[in-house]
Order: structure tokens, then sequence, then C-alpha cells
């Protein structure tokens, strides 16, 4: 004991910190503690994808409305059962159902606190000692986060640039082994704003099959499809393999700060309940929190009043910003883009190092970038893809002009001679 205080045997969990720096969020606070505060242009934010604070994205009125009756209704001043209330897992089970071969039933619905906590709820129970989970390469490196913290091992399959960036099914197959519990896709993809076709998902179903394994596929960009491929939701494939699906409202509505998503099973032959998946899950929700009921109260407004105006406006904005984006990324030479994104909020693109001076990586492009143009994008290590960088389009197309003409600047200053 020194100066009188007690050797205190209490210490932070380090895995903590490690598991926090590699998530995105984790990056682009790196990013910003990089920025000149002596730089008087605004910030560009071309690093995550909440555009929530731009006019142009403002949610429905509609979904602000059903806010504010539910607080001011007063019945949503309760807890709230783990699992959710029943009129908003019906909504959502309603909700989905609309594009499914079969009618979901309030009980395959689990609300969470956003998509986030629908994928920790699932690798944690997913998390037997000695299990691994298939994960995209890029990814979204949340999942490698919760799966590390879980002890859940962790293998990656490419999507592959060449081919809109579809899963390579044969590393899948080529990966997996008697330990591997299930397979993760992204779509709407982040990071690379592809939308897969029907095919390719049944495909994705057939595989999962054969090895024995679940598809949890992550819809949070769902609907959010602006081209010829439509959005088709993986659960339509649910009676070849069980799927789970994970979405929220925070995209397609973009109130990514409501915290409201959903854990939903797809599982028409009923393979997750026979292998104690759902009562473990069923565990998980009893130990944590949920979101605020009365967000839980405004659901079912929201999902069944929504007009299709405010759906295609943001649609439209997407697609016209993701034009702008492609078409700024072609004068740009030491970047290059494989696909025109299709959805999603947004686009992976290559980065050519020999054709810089003095810049030996993405990171260092990225920090480099932040310090001299005010400008944050993600570098592609942050989701798997060294020397590659994440772009999102989904924000003001002025301020996307503006961020991208400045990355161009910035080109000019570092070309090489
Ligand atoms: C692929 C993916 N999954 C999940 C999430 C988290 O979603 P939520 O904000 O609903 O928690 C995000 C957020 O950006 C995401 O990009």
């Amino acid at each position: 004991m020194e100066n009188g205080a007690p050797a205190w045997k209490f210490r932070g969990d380090e895995g903590l910190s490690a598991a926090s720096a590699i998530t995105v969020r984790g990056i682009l606070q790196q990013l910003i503690a990089n920025l000149d505060a002596g730089d008087g242009r605004v910030v560009v934010p071309l690093g995550h994808g909440d555009p929530s604070a731009f006019p142009c994205f403002r949610t429905t009125p509609v979904a602000e409305d059903a806010v504010v009756d539910a607080v001011r209704s007063a019945k949503f001043n309760c807890y709230g059962p783990t699992v959710g209330i029943l009129p908003a897992r019906r909504a959502i089970a309603d909700y989905l159902s609309r594009d499914l071969p079969y009618k979901l039933s309030p009980d395959d619905v689990n609300l969470t606190l956003g998509c986030t906590q629908a994928i920790e709820a699932i690798l944690t129970v997913l998390a037997r000692p000695g299990a691994n989970i298939l994960l995209p390469r890029p990814g979204f490196p949340y999942y490698d986060a919760r799966a590390k913290h879980s002890h859940l091992e962790t293998r990656y399959f490419d999507l592959l640039p060449d081919k809109g960036w579809e899963v390579d099914l044969k590393g899948v197959e080529d990966l997996a082994d008697e330990s591997t519990v299930a397979m993760v896709i992204i779509n709407p993809g982040n990071p690379c704003g592809s939308v897969y076709s029907y095919q390719h998902l049944k495909k994705v179903a057939e595989t999962a099959r054969k090895l024995g394994i679940m598809v949890i596929t992550d819809e949070v960009y769902g609907h959010l499809a602006f081209r010829d491929t439509p959005f088709v939701p993986m659960g339509v494939f649910g009676s070849i393999a069980p799927v789970l699906t994970l979405g929220s409202i925070s995209k397609r509505w973009i109130v990514p700060g409501w915290r409201l998503g959903w854990l939903v099973t797809n599982d028409p032959n009923g393979f997750l309940k026979d292998t104690g998946v759902l009562k473990s899950l069923k565990g998980f929700l009893d130990i944590s929190s949920d979101p605020p009921t009365f967000i839980q109260g405004a659901v079912p407004h929201i999902l069944e009043k929504t007009n299709d105006d405010f759906f295609s406006k943001i649609i439209c904005i997407l697609r016209e910003a993701a034009d702008i984006c492609y078409g700024k990324i072609q004068e740009i030479p030491c970047i290059v883009c494989p696909n025109k994104p299709e959805g999603g909020m947004f686009v992976m693109v290559k980065l050519n190092l020999s054709m810089l001076d003095g810049i030996k990586d993405d990171l260092e492009f990225c920090l480099k970038l932040a310090k001299e143009e005010s400008v944050i994008v993600l570098p592609g290590i942050a989701v798997g893809m060294e020397n590659w960088l994440r772009i999102t389009f989904a924000i003001e197309p002025s301020s996307l002009e503006d961020g991208l003409g400045r990355i161009k600047a910035f080109y000019e200053r570092h070309a090489k001679k």
C-alpha cells in the first residue's frame, strides 16, 4: 500500500478495448482525432451510414407522429416483455410476410436494440466452445468484434468484386467443417453496395443446407435497392435452410438513433426450435435490455402507415447520389470502382498506391485525407480489405460532390510525378 491507497484488485477487461478498436466507430474516431482544427471548411463525412442529419434524408412525419402519439397515449410507459410487445411483433411479422411465400407469426419475431443487438444476440447464442462461423470479406466489423468477444471462431469467405460482390460459394464449402454453425450474408451489401439476385440467394441457401448450417442474413439495408435487381429477402428460402433475419428501422426510415431492430426466425420446418437455438435466444433476451417501450408502441403505425412516396423519395436520392459518386470516382485516377452500387449506402473502391507518393497504405491515405482535406473515408482495412476504401454516398448530393472534389485535389497533390 502506497500513500495509504489500498492495492485495488479490480481491472478493466483489456479484451473490450481491443474489440472496440476493430469496429467502424473505433476507426472513425481515430480519423476524427486526426482532423485539422484550423481548417475552416466543413468536414465531409463519407465514412458512416447515418444520413439522418441531412435535411433531404429526414424521416417521414408518419414515423415522427407515431412516436409522439405513442408517448402521449401514456400506454407505453411500462416495461415490456423481453421479446417485445405483441402489437409490435405482429406488425413486423406482417411487414416481413408481405415478401415471403409463407406467413410469419409474432412468435417468430424478437425485438432488439437496433440490428446491432440482434447481431450480439445470435453470435452469443451460437458461441458454444469450439464452434466457428463464416463471415463475408469485406464485411461489417461488428460481427468480428462480437464473435471474438464471445470466443466464437471466425473464418472468412470472399465476396467477388468481378461478380457483383457475390459470395464465393466454393470458398464457403472449403472453409466449413464439423464445427461450423452459420454463415452471414449482408444484403443489400455493406460495404459493397451489392444487391443479390433471387438465384444467388437460393444457391446460398442450398450451400447452407449441404453444410448443415444456418444462414444469418443482415437486412438492415432491406429494400434500399435502386437499380434493376430487386431486393429479395433471404427468408424466401427458409424452407431450404433455417434463416435468421436481422433488421431494423434504422436505415429504411433513416432513424438509427431510435434503436429499434429485430431478429426474426424464418424456419417453417422448425429446426431452430428442435436444436434449442430458440430457447437460448429467449434466454439471451431475458438477461438483456430491450428497446424503449414507446418506440415499440409506435412500430405498428410506422410500418403500416408509411406511404410509398417516402420510400420512393429516399430511393431516388440514393440512386442519384450513387450516380454522382460513381461518376466523380472516374475522375480520380488513384481509385477504381469495380461495381456501380446497386443498393445500400456504400461503395468499395480499390486504391492504387503506386500512383501516390509517400502513402504506404489505406489507413495512411485516410488519416492524411482527414488532416489535409477534412474528408472522412473509411479505410478498407476496417472492413477486411487492405488498400481499398469504403465511401458512403448517403449524404446530401452537394456535400458528396464537395467531398469527392477534395479527394481529387488530395490525389493531385500526392500524385507520383
Ligand atoms: C451491415 C450492418 N448491420 C448492422 C448495423 C447496425 O444497425 P442498427 O443501427 O440498426 O443497430 C449496421 C449499421 O450501420 C450495418 O451497416
